[in-house]
């Protein structure tokens, strides 16, 4: 059976320290996709949920730019849970991962950077119909 989750990864990004602050950069090599997108999440009111979902063929890269959140993760067979919270870390989430995003701290923007323009059929929105989708590609 192909696990999806062997390819979920940190990956942690050049780090350049100075006394004026210190800087990180994504480029090209350090995700293995070609990026096609970038967008943010902020201003998330206190308890609040993002994700649910999971994607049929894009790629995410998540780095907690500012605070902290969970990353709820489950290929299908078994769930786990990374906290973000250095903007000099991200997580890579390869397509067919159900993902959720909880525990927002004060002030947390999630930066994703995605290997696809937005296409809401590429979504899977349903976890019942998030598994039974891995029951039928994963044989
Ligand atoms: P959604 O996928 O529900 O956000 P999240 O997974 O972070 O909770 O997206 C929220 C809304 O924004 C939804 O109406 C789709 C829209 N949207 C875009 O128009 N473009 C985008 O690139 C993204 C990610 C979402």
């Amino acid at each position: 059976m192909k696990n999806d989750k062997s390819k979920i990864k940190l990956i942690s990004l050049p780090k350049i320290e100075d006394r004026r602050g210190n800087l990180s950069v994504i480029e090209k090599d350090i995700i293995p996709f070609e990026i096609k997108r970038v967008y943010y999440v902020y201003d998330i009111p206190s308890g609040s949920e993002r994700g649910g979902h999971s994607h049929k063929d894009l790629q995410e890269f998540l780095v907690a730019l500012s605070g902290s959140f969970d990353v709820i993760l489950n290929d299908g067979i078994s769930e786990k849970t990374i906290v973000l919270n250095k903007p000099n870390i991200g997580l890579l989430i390869p397509a067919g991962i159900w993902r959720e995003l909880r525990n927002f701290s004060s002030g947390a923007v999630c930066l994703v950077v995605a290997s696809e323009v937005y296409l809401e059929d590429d979504y899977i929105r349903d976890f019942d119909e998030f598994m039974c989708s891995k029951k039928t590609t994963d044989k």
